[in-house]
């Protein structure tokens, strides 16, 4: 195929966008799946003012033949933290949102991985998608331009609302000031009412030369059960990715799940979201954590937090099947130079209380040579690690169990 850009009645028009022939974003892409599978805005191929005449005609009978239909949103938009995408994919697959063989293309954003869906089985409900950072329907999608029959479609499905129009661009391809100005000028013409003002937004996320406009439907506060958090503590960990952690393990109503460096008790709390009959044991060091712990756990009946050292907990050998943490980074908490003792003390216990068969950990920590190393010392199983970013900074979940005995 040329990789020179195609001649349409969109390209004449100074709208935003340029066709690089560059591949999009890395892996799978919707742009990819979209030209496969014949999408929305696939580019076209044919050349020539024949060709050109022809896209145009085409154009216009889609115009008139959608006329009288009434337009559907082309998908669903979800994204989670960076790094955190294939973990999204696996829950929405878990919840059976998504067949196994259903499509999804993952993207990724500076700052979000970002997964579309064509056709989830049905809306999510608030109970499901943990790992989700927020939730969106995609009214709209396609590549390299966006073309009249989607600018009336979109215009079509806005009917009636006031939005703010919020376009963010990753990549080259789009500018996000050129597409907004454009998108502005055509969708007024259109009668939409944007406005800067409305509080709900029309979002426009571009990635390389895809697009996906979208609305918002959920986000990560909207998540079942996070309203029973009472108080913030600084450094504590993001709800979504504490999620991703614990269904990374895929907690059970059976399992005694500890948090030995629990903070304000987030990893417990979204353990507790997939695993409600579970037993919870929380334990930190610092008097205050230990407080803010038991508030926000303190509609579960089953959770109990201790002030105690995670390097000589009060609990027996082999009683804890589960255990998540985010141990300190060095900077917030901890020290740097200490954290390779600290690893492999934790550890230890960690070792010391696990449960012989069924025992899973997903740990959270900026040094994941750290882990590893304190991991083999004490005999735990390094099964798999997922580089991610919390707030900005690098960081990996490395998930451990106990080899088989013998
Ligand atoms: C990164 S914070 C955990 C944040 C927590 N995941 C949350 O969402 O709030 C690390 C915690 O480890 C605790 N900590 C550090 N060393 C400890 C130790 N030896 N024993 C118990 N707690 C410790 C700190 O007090 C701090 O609350």
């Amino acid at each position: 195929m040329s990789s020179k850009p195609p001649r349409t009645k969109d390209r004449a028009r100074p709208g935003p966008g340029k066709d690089s022939g560059r591949k999009p974003n890395r892996g799978k892409t919707a742009a990819k799946s979209a030209a496969r599978t014949g999408g929305p805005a696939a580019a076209p191929k044919a050349h020539g003012a024949a060709a050109h005449k022809a896209q145009r005609a085409t154009a216009h009978k889609a115009k008139s033949a959608g006329a009288g239909k009434t337009a559907q949103p082309a998908g669903w938009v979800v994204r989670a933290a960076p790094g955190l995408g294939r973990t999204l994919l696996a829950e929405l697959r878990h919840a059976r949102l998504l067949g196994q063989n259903d499509r999804a293309d993952l993207l990724w954003q500076r700052n979000h991985d970002l997964l579309f869906a064509p056709r989830l089985a049905r809306t999510p409900a608030a109970t499901e998608l943990r790992s989700a950072e927020d939730m969106h329907r995609c009214l709209v999608y396609g590549r390299y331009k966006v073309s009249d029959s989607q600018l009336e479609r979109l215009a079509q499905l806005l009917q009636g609302q006031r939005r703010r129009l919020v376009v963010t661009a990753d990549g080259r391809h789009f500018n996000r000031h050129d597409l907004a100005r454009f998108l502005g000028r055509e969708l007024s013409a259109r009668g939409v009412k944007l406005d800067e003002a409305a509080n709900t937004p029309l979002l426009v996320f571009c990635i390389e030369q895809a697009y996906y406009a979208c609305v918002p439907v959920r986000d990560a506060d909207q998540t079942a059960g996070r309203d029973r958090r009472q108080v913030e503590r600084e450094g504590s960990l993001p709800p979504p990715i504490a999620a991703a952690m614990a269904f990374m393990t895929r907690p059970v109503d059976d399992d005694t799940i500890l948090d030995p460096v629990c903070g304000s008790g987030t990893l417990l709390a979204e353990a507790g979201g997939y695993a409600p009959g579970a037993r919870l044991i929380g334990t930190d060091q610092d008097l205050q954590a230990v407080k803010t712990a038991r508030r926000n756990l303190k509609s579960f009946d089953t959770a109990q937090v201790e002030h105690a050292d995670a390097r000589a907990l009060d609990l027996p050998d082999a009683s804890v099947s589960l255990v998540l943490a985010n141990l300190p980074f060095g900077k917030q908490y901890g020290d740097v130079a200490e954290n390779r003792s600290l690893y492999a003390e934790v550890l230890q216990e960690v070792r010391r209380v696990a449960t012989p068969r069924g025992f899973r950990a997903a740990l959270l920590v900026s040094d994941r040579r750290l882990l590893r190393d304190a991991a083999r010392q004490t005999g735990l199983r390094v099964r798999h690690d997922t580089a991610i970013r919390v707030r900005g900074e690098d960081a990996a979940i490395v998930l451990l169990d106990l080899p088989a005995a013998g």
